[in-house]
């Protein structure tokens, strides 16, 4: 294998959603002590690093992506001791944490939003982003990502200030050298403390321009990252991936760029969102056009090949269950999970596993009341009084809600599946005495024991790595299959994408090698692939 291989390109990250993790105290809520307990569970999947999501101080209008105070934990989650033992425990099983920082916009009970919000002089008021206006007239019709307007009048500042997010997630001013510096200093101090690197939440939008109404891929936007880059990466081993929206094969490659100015690898979107209708949001639903789905892997694949870094993933705590979402949630529950992990594990990149995805959990199908998540009920709100039917609104969040995702873990078929002892922030799905940890555990042939098996797969084999991709039958809309190849090792992935039978050529299995894994128990050469049927051959 190449010299320069890193060890995060080699690595599979496991992301972990505090609040739903595992609670400790029986207040409903997953926390640091709960996540600690488990940690040898995350040991168990073979995996590098967490993705830690963020339990820093905050009034949680956002879940925690409001942060309120940097250096310190909500005590919904523990505090900084807890975090303390968490560093030293995870990195004790070679386990790194990496840290979501939130650096586009803070809490407005942030100490700094409070000042600069206190008077046009106080110096902290350029922090943010401010434009004068009169009341019920904002700037411009720049709009919140939870809908309504960016912009929120102060009436004793005669200002409105900007937020890309909830009106209680001010943005911060990047423009104000103070801010960056601020930013950076605070980052070295977590590395200090032994955070093996960081998520960036929303870093494409913090050079925002919002007179000309540009948010992601400012102007400056790549001078401030390879700023923070020096300041903070350098010289220290870490793990840092860009959560970008925007980001494009060019623009990825300065992102990800392999001499190191800026991020480590990015967090890039373009897949996950084919499944809507065009020039719309989300909650258009659509359904997912194969042959763009095939076309956007490859050009990543190929376009990033020795020239960036990408990340691989189905799912996050933004984003649906992939098992509801793509694969198969009902009778072909089990074969569906693991024929997308397939798919995800051979690509390269740096694989990423959301807590539960290994169990193939599913989506959740609730009330509108039963739901928590301010972007679900900002939009049902939006959506209702803009005349859309409840049918309609319903059937989007339950296809596209955050909240499908941030359903708490299940670890056994007890009460509140092992989860915690209380009454959960979010009810539990209801299918937990099906799918759990523990009954997972003792079934060789379960999703998570085949996430095992993948994780291992790829740490063993540097065709992961650095073998180039090549697509096998472009055309066809039921199958995704590829190959991988550095030269002295060849990967060949081959998986129906549908719930029927379909046909498949045998003579490409016959020339690519030994079978490695299969999702059926046996491996016939019929010229057929069964229902959801993945496998991988080495040669
Ligand atoms: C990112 C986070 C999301 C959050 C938003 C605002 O997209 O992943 O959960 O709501 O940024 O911080
Ligand atoms: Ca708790």
């Amino acid at each position: 294998m190449n010299t320069n291989t890193k060890w995060w390109q080699k690595s599979v990250i496991y992301e972990v959603y505090p609040r739903s993790f595992k609670d400790s105290n029986g207040d409903g809520i997953g926390d640091l002590a709960g996540l600690v307990s488990k940690l040898d569970y995350i040991q168990s999947l073979g995996v590098d690093a967490i993705w830690l999501g963020p339990v820093f101080k905050s009034p949680q209008d956002d879940n925690g992506y409001d942060i309120s105070d940097y250096q310190d934990i909500d005590p919904l989650f523990g505090n900084l001791e807890d975090m303390k033992t968490l560093l030293r425990e995870a990195n004790a099983r070679d386990i790194r944490i990496i840290v979501d920082m939130v650096l586009n916009h803070t809490s407005d009970e942030h100490p700094w939003f409070v000042e600069a919000k206190s008077g046009r002089d106080n110096p902290k008021h350029d922090w943010y982003v401010w434009r004068d206006g009169e009341p019920g007239c904002p700037p411009n019709e720049m709009r919140s990502c939870f809908g309504g307007s960016a912009w929120e009048y102060v009436p004793e500042l005669g200002q409105y200030y900007l937020h890309q997010y909830s009106v209680k997630q001010p943005d911060l001013n990047w423009d104000n050298p103070e801010v960056r510096q601020a930013l950076f200093d605070m980052m070295n101090w977590w590395a200090d403390q032994g955070a093996g690197g960081f998520r960036l939440d929303v870093i494409d939008s913090v050079a925002k321009e919002p007179d000309k109404m540009i948010t992601a891929e400012g102007t400056n936007l790549h001078k401030y990252i390879k700023e923070m880059s020096a300041a903070v990466f350098q010289g220290r081993d870490l793990v840092v991936v860009g959560e970008c929206w925007s980001a494009t094969p060019e623009t990825a490659k300065l992102w990800s760029n392999p001499d190191g100015s800026e991020l480590s690898m990015v967090f890039q979107f373009e897949h996950i969102v084919l499944d809507q209708q065009p020039g719309k949001d989300k909650w258009d639903l659509a359904p997912l056009p194969m042959a763009k789905l095939k076309k956007v892997i490859a050009k990543w694949q190929q376009e990033l090949n020795g020239k960036g870094w990408n990340s691989l993933f189905w799912e996050n705590h933004d984003v649906p269950r992939i098992v509801s979402r793509w694969g198969n949630d009902k009778e072909y529950r089990e074969k569906s999970a693991k024929m997308l992990a397939t798919i995800l594990f051979g690509l390269q990149g740096t694989p990423y596993i959301f807590q539960g995805q290994e169990l193939g959990m599913t989506n959740a199908c609730y009330e509108l009341e039963e739901y928590r998540d301010i972007e679900i009920r900002n939009i049902a709100a939006e959506r209702l009084a803009e005349g859309y039917t409840m049918e309609s609104i319903m059937e989007s969040i339950h296809a596209k809600g955050r909240d499908n995702a941030r359903t708490p873990m299940q670890w056994n078929a007890g009460e509140n599946a092992g989860f915690t002892t209380g009454e959960p922030w979010l009810k539990i799905n209801p299918n937990y005495t099906e799918i759990n940890v523990e009954a997972q555990e003792a079934d060789p042939h379960s999703v998570l024991n085949y996430y095992r098996y993948l994780v291992a797969l790829r740490k063993r084999e540097d065709v992961f790595v650095d073998g180039d991709y090549q697509e096998i039958l472009t055309e066809r809309e039921d199958v995704i299959a590829y190959s991988r190849d550095n030269g002295s090792r060849k990967l060949t992935v081959v998986t129906n994408f549908t719930g029927e039978t379909v046909d498949f050529p045998a003579e490409i299995l016959e020339n690519a090698g030994e079978p490695e894994l299969c999702n059926y128990s046996d491996w016939p050469v019929d010229g057929k692939l069964r229902p959801y049927e993945a496998r991988m051959y080495l040669k």
